[in-house]
């Protein structure tokens, strides 16, 4: 079964495979699968674009895409995670993106359901698609992630983005350091690099990767920050001016204009927040090819294993 749940899940080989094939997509490859196939988007957190892109991304590779709003199915009347996928499975769904608030969400159906399930972020565990976005990005950019170095800066211990990019930056060859708060920033990350203060890690980074806060992950408690952020931890006007050569800025967004980095650096010539965007149509076409077509298996085990 081919399912996409970390970027940890996935061999080097295989991410080159994913960022190659969403290359030939950007360039206009077309594929369809031979049959009708289709997709359910099981979006359990609020999302704007990862689920628009793979909307799009599912549109492009003519899928049917089945509608599903989280808040008007029968998981608010207690049905599980489980049932509400197997039931999907039941009525012919050939797979499901999923994203939800609880980590390792995936762990209840991994082996127990016959389709593959694309995780689109959970909790603060991992968001594959969003780092392979990335990846694809910053290979556009530098064509090779050896000798480069990547600073994310912001509230690394509550990012799954952090976590993915942090796995699949270093085992491809890039140097990764981290910054913002001290607190936000926990020993889990140090197997992939170090901590730098912010303006050691904006001066020597080839790639400056913003986060936003994620308070909804703050438990309530957002007593411990600052009201000095943006100066204290963000791009500044002043800090972007301090960057190398040829270095560029990326956020996986939603972006807090003038908290994480200034308004008028979002769109600035080294901004590559919005390519990341278009990215992520391509790198989800790759991604879910690649779940279809090494599903096929999957399913008639399952159903030889039922018989
Ligand atoms: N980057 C990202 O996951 O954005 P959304 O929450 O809008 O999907």
């Amino acid at each position: 079964m081919n399912h996409l749940l970390s970027t940890a899940s996935l061999s080097t080989e295989e991410i080159k495979a994913i960022l190659n094939q969403a290359r030939s997509f950007l360039e206009g490859e077309q594929w369809k699968p031979a049959e009708q196939q289709f997709v359910a988007n099981l979006f359990f957190e609020p999302s704007t674009r990862t689920k628009s892109s793979f909307e799009v991304a599912e549109k492009k590779l003519g899928l049917d895409v089945i509608p599903f709003d989280a808040d008007f199915s029968s998981v608010l009347k207690g049905e599980t995670l489980y049932d509400t996928v197997r039931t999907l499975e039941s009525i012919g769904v050939n797979a499901v993106v999923i994203r939800h608030k609880t980590d390792h969400y995936f762990d209840e159906l991994v082996g127990r359901v016959g389709i593959p399930v694309i995780n689109a972020g959970d909790g603060c565990g991992h968001h594959p698609t969003q780092s392979l976005l990335d990846l694809l990005t910053i290979q556009q950019e530098f064509g090779d992630f050896k000798g480069i170095k990547v600073a994310i800066i912001g509230d690394v211990s509550h990012s799954r983005v952090a976590r993915s990019n942090a796995d699949a930056l270093t085992r491809l060859g890039a140097k990764v350091v981290f910054s913002g708060p001290q607190e936000w920033f926990d020993e889990t990350f140090l197997a992939s690099g170090s901590y730098e203060d912010v303006d050691t890690a904006i001066e020597t980074s080839d790639v400056v990767m913003l986060l936003r806060i994620q308070h909804e992950r703050h438990d309530g408690d957002d007593s411990g920050i600052s009201e000095n952020y943006h100066q204290q931890f963000g791009l500044t006007i002043e800090r972007e001016k301090r960057m190398k050569p040829g270095s560029i800025i990326m956020h996986p967004a939603p972006v807090n204009r003038n908290v994480e980095i200034a308004d008028e650096l979002v769109e600035c010539s080294r901004s590559r927040i919005f390519t990341q965007m278009k990215n992520g149509v391509f790198v989800r076409m790759a991604v879910i090819k690649r779940a279809l077509e090494k599903n096929k298996g999957g399913m008639q085990s399952v159903n030889t294993h039922k018989k």
